[in-house]
């Protein structure tokens, strides 16, 4: 028996299979759960460019053209970032995008240290976004224990919020709430909108 090994950024890059999964979602079609790769800019400009204005102003993104894609693509392996889809099977189409940053930014340190919460390098940030059509249906519950499982094989025990939850953002508190995650403090951040830091604990890795 010995402890799991703690994947990189560039071990995944070499080799996505290794957070791959192919899984039926309850009632609706197949589908992957799998780390982006360069080959994905045409399509994932196809799914953030299909973000209605709501989900674009609940998950920010740099972009939601061919260019933005790319600069994700672009970015694989080079920086802190891991970026996951959730992509149709067989047809391809992406219509998930779950992001990981290993690094954390200095206002995350400052807000939680507020709240009496120091941050440390086994903590990451995650953000999810789902196409619209399949927001609301229990598909980012149903993945919850994949995005879990990365952050535990990327050596994380807990995960905060990437820039906390709009407090005007209902279904996504629920939907951290549901997964584990607890409210740590609102704050009011960019453009005075008020926005809640929530924080997951995660179980540690069985031994292997
Ligand atoms: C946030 C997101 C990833 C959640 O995934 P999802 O598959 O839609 O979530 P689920 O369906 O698994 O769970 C949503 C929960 O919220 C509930 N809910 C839905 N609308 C709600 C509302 N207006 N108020 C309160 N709860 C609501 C659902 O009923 C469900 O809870 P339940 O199972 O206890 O009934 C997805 O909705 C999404 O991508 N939204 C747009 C981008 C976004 O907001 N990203 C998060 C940025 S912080």
């Amino acid at each position: 028996m010995g402890v799991a090994e703690v994947l990189t950024l560039t071990a995944i890059a070499d080799d996505p299979l290794v957070l791959t999964h192919r899984l039926a979602l309850e009632g609706g079609p197949e589908v992957v759960f799998r780390p982006l790769t360069r080959a994905d800019a045409e399509r994932l400009a196809g799914f953030l460019e299909g973000l209605s204005p709501e989900s674009r102003r609940f998950s920010t993104h740099d972009g939601h053209d061919l260019a933005a894609a790319g600069r994700l693509c672009d970015a694989i392996a080079r920086y802190d970032k891991l970026r996951l889809v959730l992509e149709e099977a067989p047809a391809g189409r992406i219509v998930g995008l779950l992001e990981f940053s290993l690094d954390l930014h200095p206002a995350d340190l400052v807000r939680y240290q507020e709240a009496g919460i120091g941050l440390a390098t086994t903590d990451c940030r995650f953000g999810p976004t789902l196409a619209d059509d399949y927001q609301g249906k229990g598909v980012g519950t149903q993945i919850f224990p994949l995005i879990a499982d990365v952050a535990r094989r990327l050596g994380r025990k807990r995960i905060i919020l990437w820039g906390g939850v709009l407090a005007d953002n209902p279904r996504a508190i629920r939907y951290y709430e549901k997964n584990g995650f607890r409210p740590v403090r609102s704050f009011i951040g960019a453009g005075g909108t008020r926005s809640l830091d929530m924080l997951l604990d995660l179980d540690p890795l069985p031994e292997q």
